[in-house]
C-alpha cells in the first residue's frame, strides 16, 4: 500500500457541532462575527499577544498581502524575498504592488537573515521598501543574531516594512513587533481548511489591515485605499475553535510522528531532519535534507522512493527563480537555494502515522541511498565514494 505525502485531519463534525449550531443562531456568516472575534482573542493566548493585535484572515497568501498593503512600502518598490520559500510568498509581493527581488539564503538553516538581507540591499537594482523573512517549513528563527528580534532591529536601521511569513510556524513562532503571517490551511498543524492569522504590533496596524481586508472599508462604506476581500468565513472560524480545542492532542501527534522519523533516520548516515524538529517545535511537513558530496540525484531519489510505495514532495520546487512565474525577477547569485532545492525532500507526514510507517520510509530511504552509491561506485562518478 502507497503512503501518501500527506492526509489532514480536520476536526469532525461532533467536535463542530456546537460551534455551528452558534452560527444558526447568530446568522452572522463573515465579517468578524462573534466566532472569528472570539477566535481571534483565543489565538491572541496562544501566541501570547495582546488581542488587538490579531487579526484572522481568509487565507495565509492574502493575509501576507493585507500586511504588506498595511506596512505600506512605497508602491512599485522592491521588496527582499527568500528565493527559497513557496511560490505564495511571491505571488503576495506581487499583489500587493511590490517587485519580488529574489536572495538567497543561509546554507544551515535555509532562511534569509539580516546580514544576507543587508548585503542584498547594497546590490539592490532599485529602491527597496520592505522585506518578507520567511521560516522555512515552520522552523523558527535563530535568535540572536537571525530572529524576530533582529528583524526588529534591521526595519529601525533600514527603515524598511518587514513582514514575516511564518505560514508553517504555528507552534515555533513568537511574534515580536513585526507583523508575522501564520497560515491556517487543512495541511497546516492547526488546520481550518483555508484560513490565517497576522499578528501586528499594535491595535493602530490592526485597524489598517482589516481595512485592507474589507474592501478599503473601515466604519463607512468608502473604499479609501486599494485592498481585498479576505475576511475570515464564521464557518472557518468555527473550525478553528475546534482544532484549538484539540490542539493538544493535534500537538502530541504531530511530535510523535516526528520523533518517530528521528529514531528510524537515526543511524542512517548522509540524511537528516530540520534541527529541533519534533523536540523544540512542531510542524505538518517531515522535511529530508541530504547531506554530502555523493548526496542522490533528488528527482531520482524521490522516483525510488515512489516506486517502494512513498510518496514524496519537493514542497518548495526548484526555488522562486525556477518557476515561470517569477523567473523575471531581479536576483542575487542563489547558490544555497539551488543546493538546497535539490537536496531537500518533503516524507509523508500526517498526525497518525504510525512508527511502523515512518521504519518503513526509513527503509526505503536507505535502500534508495545504497543503490545510489553503488551505481555511483560502478560509475567511477566524480564524488562517489571509494570502493
Ligand atoms: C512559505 C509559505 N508562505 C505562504 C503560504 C500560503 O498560505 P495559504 O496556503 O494559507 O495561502 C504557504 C502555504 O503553504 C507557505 O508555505
Amino acid at each position: 500500500m502507497s503512503l501518501p505525502v500527506a492526509q489532514p485531519r480536520l476536526p469532525p463534525l461532533a467536535a463542530l457541532a456546537r460551534y455551528l449550531d452558534e452560527i444558526d443562531r447568530s446568522r452572522h456568516y463573515s465579517n468578524y462575527g462573534p466566532l472569528s472575534q472570539r477566535f481571534e482573542v483565543r489565538l491572541a493566548e496562544h501566541f501570547e499577544v495582546a488581542p488587538e493585535r490579531v487579526v484572522a484572515v481568509a487565507n495565509g497568501t492574502l493575509g501576507l498581502t493585507a500586511a504588506l498593503m498595511a506596512a505600506a512600502p512605497p508602491a512599485g518598490s522592491l521588496c527582499l524575498v527568500p528565493a527559497w520559500t513557496f511560490v505564495a510568498t511571491a505571488h503576495a509581493v506581487r499583489l500587493a504592488g511590490l517587485i519580488p527581488y529574489l536572495v538567497d539564503v543561509e546554507a544551515r538553516s535555509g532562511a534569509l537573515t539580516p546580514g544576507i538581507a543587508a548585503a542584498a540591499l547594497a546590490a539592490a537594482p532599485g529602491p527597496v521598501g520592505a522585506v518578507v523573512p520567511v521560516l522555512p517549513f515552520g522552523q523558527p528563527l535563530l535568535e540572536p543574531d537571525a530572529g524576530l528580534v533582529a528583524w526588529d532591529e534591521f526595519a529601525d536601521r533600514h527603515r524598511l516594512a518587514v513582514v514575516v511569513d511564518a505560514a508553517a510556524g504555528f507552534d515555533a513562532v513568537r511574534p515580536r513587533r513585526s507583523p508575522v503571517m501564520v497560515s491556517l490551511h487543512a495541511t497546516k498543524v492547526l488546520g481550518i481548511g483555508e484560513g490565517g492569522v497576522v499578528i501586528g504590533p499594535d491595535a493602530g496596524f490592526s485597524e489598517e489591515l482589516r481595512r485592507r481586508l474589507n474592501f478599503g472599508f473601515y466604519h463607512v462604506r468608502l473604499a479609501m485605499v486599494p485592498a481585498l476581500n479576505a475576511t475570515l468565513s464564521e464557518y472557518h472560524a468555527a473550525v478553528g475553535h475546534a482544532a484549538l480545542d484539540e490542539w493538544p492532542q493535534s500537538r502530541r501527534a504531530f511530535q510523535r510522528v516526528a520523533l518517530n522519523y528521528g529514531r528510524a533516520l537515526a543511524d542512517l548516515p548522509g540524511v537528516s531532519l530540520l534541527e529541533g524538529y519534533g523536540e523544540r517545535w512542531v510542524t505538518s511537513t517531515a522535511i529530508l535534507r541530504l547531506e554530502g558530496s555523493d548526496a542522490p540525484d533528488i528527482d531520482l531519489f524521490a522516483g525510488a522512493l515512489a516506486v517502494s510505495g512513498i510518496d514524496t514532495r519537493q514542497w518548495w520546487g526548484r526555488g522562486l527563480h525556477r518557476q515561470p512565474a517569477f523567473a523575471d525577477c531581479p536576483r542575487t547569485p542563489l547558490p544555497q537555494t539551488d543546493r538546497l532545492a535539490a537536496t531537500t525532500l518533503g516524507l509523508p507526514c500526517f498526525p497518525d502515522l504510525s512508527a511502523g510507517a515512518a521504519v518503513r520510509v526509513a527503509r526505503a530511504i536507505a535502500s534508495a541511498m545504497g543503490v545510489w552509491r553503488e551505481g555511483a561506485r560502478q560509475a567511477g562518478a566524480p564524488g562517489s565514494p571509494p570502493s
